[in-house]
């Protein structure tokens, strides 16, 4: 797996995810670009949402990772921009699919919603998997230009 510069971010409802994925991060061998939150403090999702997109489309990172309660809200913040494919994640085979046919650069996670085993599982699955060409690069192309 080549490494890259990985975007993550959470809101107070993702924090204790975020410390563990950022484990994962770091023992895969990528470069983090933590964009906060940094406690269980209450703040607002959309904050950091928009702070991993502006990451991505500024080159500052190549992928993101993105948890809030649910991981609902941080992904309508995320795919409010174009060029954003936020992928919201419960499973192994989700991890997989987002990649190969919807070439998701963000994945997401909800922080109450699954557990850091298998959060770490599809982070490293999301990460090791390449995109499928084909009709799905015809599918994408659409969702970058909404008609
Ligand atoms: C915060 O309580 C919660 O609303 C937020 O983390 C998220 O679940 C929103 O979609």
């Amino acid at each position: 797996m080549s490494k890259e510069t990985i975007a993550i971010a959470c809101d107070h409802g993702g924090y204790q995810l975020k410390k563990e994925l950022m484990e994962e991060l770091a023992d895969l061998g990528h470069k983090i670009l933590d964009l906060g939150t940094d406690s269980d403090e209450s703040v607002d999702y959309p904050d950091y949402g928009y702070a991993v997109a502006k990451a991505l489309m500024e080159g500052k990172a190549t992928k993101g990772v993105l948890i809030c309660g649910s991981g609902i809200g941080i992904s309508i913040a995320a795919n409010r921009y174009p060029e954003i494919r936020a992928a919201l994640v419960h499973d192994a085979l989700g991890a997989k699919l987002s990649r190969q046919h919807n070439h998701a650069n963000v994945i997401v996670f909800g922080g109450r919603m699954i557990g850091p085993d298998l959060a770490r599982d599809c982070l490293r699955i999301f990460l090791e998997t390449e995109t499928e060409g084909g009709r799905h690069e015809r599918r994408v192309e659409k969702l970058t230009n909404p008609q």
